[in-house]
């Protein structure tokens, strides 16, 4: 049995990628690390929280001990490496929580992970360090711009981006260095659902349901590249197992919409869903202030991707927020749990035992 430690795994991309371990992989144990921050929500894992190949350990990634004795319970044959804080509004009002999460906490897991590969019989042999990080470390595009392919150079802007390239550095150095097997993939905004309602689309379709007014920051220009959270899962899933160790991939929809025409969709979508009459919830835009060193534009070149490992997303877009607007409609209690803030004390609770 194959041992994968999956980070982050209680959050909103995470708990689609251990979904599809647990389920696809009966031969892999997979242990889901999660400090279950504000973030981290168990309730969107109870459909496999009690499979047999499937362990929740509650732990901090920055905390070395913490990490040093998870390798040393466990013959860890690969870790995929999600846990981050990953909130560009957030990592505004507070750097340094990114700085030691997403730094700090990438350099202990490599750490933990070098100090227990090196010593095990077959050293770095069939171990793995996946490392998922996204396309804003590579800055802002303009319009006319070309896409971001796999050597374009690194031009963080935020807080978060700047960490996130930080840790991605870190990755390719303990490769350069050690030589840990490491592998990077840096994808495009990802939707979907289970994701946290402070990201653009849950929050909008929750307060469109609810008649609130729908913040667009600046005049809603900005551009970004919408991904299926399951086809990231599952380009993952391929990298994991036929990706080529040290290399880098980008992960991306070929799906560019500005913030307005977005919004535009999904006003329409759950306007339809809900029965109310075309037009109904177009007072609720409201523009403010944009959000302070706004990136303009991401957009992702997956074409390395699609050439070496036949990855393609696939789902359309329109079917793809047909699915994610019915999907929060249809889990209004798992919204209502986090707006409330009820699952987090339900859930401490749980796992003081
Ligand atoms: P998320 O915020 O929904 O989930 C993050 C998870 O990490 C949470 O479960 C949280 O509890 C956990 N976590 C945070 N700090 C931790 C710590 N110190 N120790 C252990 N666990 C901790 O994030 P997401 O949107 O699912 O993103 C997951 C990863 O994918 C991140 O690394 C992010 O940078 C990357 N990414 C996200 C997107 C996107 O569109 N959401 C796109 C590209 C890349
Ligand atoms: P977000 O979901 O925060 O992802 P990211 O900043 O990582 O791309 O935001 C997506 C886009 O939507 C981004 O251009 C900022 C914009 N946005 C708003 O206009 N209003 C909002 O309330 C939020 C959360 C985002």
């Amino acid at each position: 049995m194959k041992h994968i430690i999956i980070t982050g795994g209680a959050g909103f991309i995470g708990s689609h990628v251990v979904r599809l371990f647990v389920n696809k992989y009966p031969d892999y144990h997979i242990i889901n690390v999660d400090k279950l921050t504000y973030a981290g929500n168990l309730a969107n894992l109870k459909d496999i929280a009690n499979a047999p190949n499937y362990t929740f350990v509650k732990g901090d990634i920055c905390d070395l001990d913490f990490l040093l004795s998870l390798f040393a319970t466990y013959p860890v044959d690969g870790v995929i490496h999600l846990a981050a804080e990953s909130h560009v509004d957030r990592s505004i009002k507070d750097p340094f929580t990114f700085a030691q999460t997403n730094v700090m906490g990438t350099l202990a897991l490599l750490q933990a992970a070098k100090n227990s590969w090196e010593k095990r019989a077959d050293g770095y042999a069939n171990k793995l360090f996946y490392h998922i990080s996204t396309d804003e470390v590579y800055g802002a595009l303009r319009f006319d711009d070309t896409l971001f392919t796999e050597t374009t150079k690194y031009d963080p802007h935020s807080p978060y981006s700047a960490s996130k390239a930080s840790s991605d550095h870190f990755v390719r150095a303990f490769h350069d260095t050690y030589g840990m097997p490491v592998l990077v993939t840096n994808c495009s905004n990802n939707y979907g659902p289970y994701q946290f309602p402070e990201k653009l689309i849950p929050l909008f379709i929750n307060n469109i349901r609810h008649g609130k007014s729908l913040p667009v920051y600046g005049k809603g220009e900005n551009v970004r590249d919408w991904l299926f959270v399951e086809d990231h899962a599952r380009a993952m899933d391929l990298i994991f197992h036929q990706g080529k160790v040290a290399e880098t991939y980008n992960i991306g929809g070929f799906n560019e919409w500005t913030n307005i025409d977005l919004i535009k969709v999904l006003i329409k979508t759950v306007d339809r869903l809900l029965g109310n009459a075309v037009g109904t919830s177009d007072h609720l835009i409201t523009h403010v202030t944009d959000r302070s060193g706004h990136d303009l534009r991401y957009a992702i070149d997956a074409t390395k991707l699609k050439n070496e490992l036949g990855w393609e997303p696939s789902l359309q877009f329109e079917e793809g927020i047909e699915k994610t607007v019915k999907w929060y409609l249809d889990h209004q209690d798992w919204m209502d749990n986090i707006t409330s803030g009820a699952y987090e004390k339900y859930y401490q609770e749980m796992y003081k035992k």
